[in-house]
């Protein structure tokens, strides 16, 4: 990436940037698993009050959003919550890098950025993928998770899907890294 990058913790000023971006990668990534009238519709509004209700509410010891930045333009983004399904370790959530920045190393960022958040909080480190998001799981293959666990879901917008969990049994595969 040209511009280097910077990595913080979101807060409540954040909210319309990641619901905007949150959005904009779920109508490109999701067409054609979740339904065009969503995606084409309410996305953003359904973001946004996901991202109110998370940035006003969370308690910020046990959930962090992580945003990269580039020349303070928001990059890419991921949350990550120690309550969710914590028998798994810190759940990782949302992670999603502006479709004009992929390929550039965002994603890996924010992955290591979000086990070095996790260590000393959580002994693992798990998400959850949509089996129809191909390129996704290419990505955590490569970021040398294990899929352990399939099951269906009922998505947003009422559509049923297949999604898979990823998990990191050791964080050092995350944070003990050369790039
Ligand atoms: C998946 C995503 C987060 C990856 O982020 P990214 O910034 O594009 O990926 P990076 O550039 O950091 O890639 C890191 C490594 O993974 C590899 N990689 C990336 N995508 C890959 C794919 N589809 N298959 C195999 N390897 C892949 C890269 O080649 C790179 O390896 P290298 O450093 O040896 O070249 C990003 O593409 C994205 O936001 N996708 C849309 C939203 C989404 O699906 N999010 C996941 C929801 S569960």
């Amino acid at each position: 990436m040209s511009n280097p990058l910077t990595l913080r913790e979101g807060g409540v000023a954040d909210i319309d940037a990641v619901a905007e971006l949150h959005a904009r990668s779920w109508r490109k990534t999701y067409r054609g698993l979740f339904s065009d009238a969503f995606l084409d519709g309410p996305v953003f509004a359904e973001r946004r009050d996901l991202w109110t209700r998370r940035l006003r509410g969370w308690d910020r010891e046990r959930n962090a959003v992580l945003l990269a930045e580039s020349q303070g333009a928001l990059a890419g983004f991921a949350a990550i919550m120690l309550d969710t399904e914590p028998e798994w370790g810190a759940r990782l959530d949302n992670l999603h890098v502006d479709p004009d920045g992929q390929g550039r190393g965002v994603g890996r960022l924010l992955m290591q950025a979000a086990g070095r958040w996790t260590v000393g909080k959580a002994p693992r480190l798990h998400l959850m993928v949509f089996d129809g998001n191909a390129a996704a799981r290419g990505f955590y293959d490569e970021m040398q998770g294990e899929c352990v666990e399939r099951r269906d879901v009922t998505v947003e917008d009422g559509t049923r899907l297949v999604e898979l969990r990823y998990l990191w049994r050791d964080l050092k595969v995350l944070t003990n890294t050369r790039r």
